[in-house]
């Protein structure tokens, strides 16, 4: 379906019908990191029909759209990659892009904020200051926030906010919440070095697969024996790259993973600990090995008035039943943490559970989620614009 002003202006049910439309037109074009070229394109095409004027290819695939004049300016952040997952959903407008799909939701946050435009774009002349629209690419390990920092996407703004989806919350629940809401994340990959060798006769090699096994569960130990466990920590690893045949001992295996940690000095400790452990224990079994920390992401720290603005605005947003303000940290990473760096912000998370569906976590092949938070999720970053602006 394609989006004109006409079914925008229209009715409530219409509105919502729009908001779907494009988080489907979305989800079935899911790219990767800056790579994010039709999904660009998408988001370009509905801004023109909305009349909302916008830079585009900024860090890349990124857009930036402007709303009213003057100052104060308020932002709010979209962000546009999908994941490396060939999607499982069987749901009609699934990926048509072998191998990545949406999983996460970021097809649902660039139609909430299309929505949040389209709602702007009504009342625009009594917006009391500018909103920005901050349509990014790369959230997903490739650190997008920065580039888009670095191209101006901040320039001038007093206040940022976004928002992920999230399927163990219920639609109409949102959580809003002051200080760390997400971890330091520290992605690494560890290279082990032995020697090759036949299958049959590993005494006269040094088998990286078998070191790599015992690795792994050496690791678990750090976190359970070494860690304060009132500090919420993970180190897991997510991939594994060793070997070519059944019947050759591996020489070389490389393993891919990510330290979660949620305060400063538990995360020096952490590194500090993980690296000594690792090249003592490969090195105890004879073979070399060479770590490497490939990304790290700082932690969101949602700013204490960006909140209560954020809470404000909830509390006025129709669909919103239930604001949460109590959630345990949570250990995702998210690149948000880079604006907030530079501006006070908040950042929330929308309910959206599919219900039935409980055990379908978000990075999954099966992931979808309730499209009824599409249009609080609109609405909220409407309210949660013009609160900040009245501050
Ligand atoms: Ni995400």
């Amino acid at each position: 379906m394609h989006p004109t002003m006409e079914n925008v202006k229209n009715s409530h049910s219409e509105f919502k019908a729009w908001l779907i439309s494009l988080r489907r037109s979305l989800h079935e074009i899911p790219e990767p990191g800056f790579k994010e070229e039709k999904t660009s394109k998408f988001i370009q095409g509905v801004l023109k029909e909305l009349g909302i004027s916008f830079r585009a290819n900024v860090a890349k695939t990124g857009i930036i759209a402007e709303l009213g004049k003057g100052s104060p300016c308020v932002a709010i952040r979209a962000d546009m990659d999908a994941l490396k997952i060939e999607e499982k959903t069987g749901l009609p407008f699934k990926s048509r892009h072998p191998g990545f799909m949406h999983a996460c939701g970021h097809d649902g946050h660039m139609a909430m904020a299309l929505g949040a435009c389209s709602l702007l774009k009504q009342m625009e002349d009594k917006i009391g200051g500018k909103v920005r629209f901050i349509f990014q690419p790369a959230e997903e390990g490739l650190g997008g926030a920065k580039y888009m920092i670095e191209e101006g996407a901040l320039q001038d703004v007093s206040y940022i906010f976004g928002g992920h989806i999230d399927r163990h919350y219920r639609v109409g629940e949102v959580v809003v919440q002051d200080g760390l809401i997400c971890a330091f994340s520290d992605s690494f990959k560890i290279d082990i070095f032995g020697k090759d060798g036949h299958a049959a006769r590993p005494y006269e090699a040094i088998d990286s697969i078998v070191i790599s096994a015992h690795l792994v569960t050496a690791i678990q130990s750090l976190v359970t024996r070494e860690l304060n466990p009132t500090y919420p920590s993970v180190i897991s690893i997510g991939k594994i790259r060793a070997g070519s045949a059944h019947n050759i001992i591996a020489g070389h295996a490389t393993l891919y993973g990510t330290v979660r940690t949620t305060h400063p000095e538990i995360r020096k400790k952490v590194l500090k600990r993980f690296r000594a452990l690792v090249e003592a224990f490969v090195g105890s079994l004879n073979a070399q090995v060479y770590l490497e920390f490939i990304d790290s992401y700082p932690p969101v720290i949602n700013d204490k008035e960006a909140t209560e603005i954020a809470k404000e605005a909830a509390k006025s947003t129709p669909g919103i039943k239930k604001v949460v303000s109590d959630m345990p940290p949570s250990l995702g990473g998210e690149d948000f943490s880079y604006y907030l760096e530079k501006v006070p912000g908040c950042f929330v998370r929308f309910g959206a559970l599919i219900e039935g569906q409980e055990n379908i976590p978000a990075h999954s092949a099966k992931f979808d989620f309730n499209e009824d938070v599409l249009e609080i999720g609109a609405n909220f970053f409407k309210n949660v614009a013009i609160t900040a602006l009245n501050k």
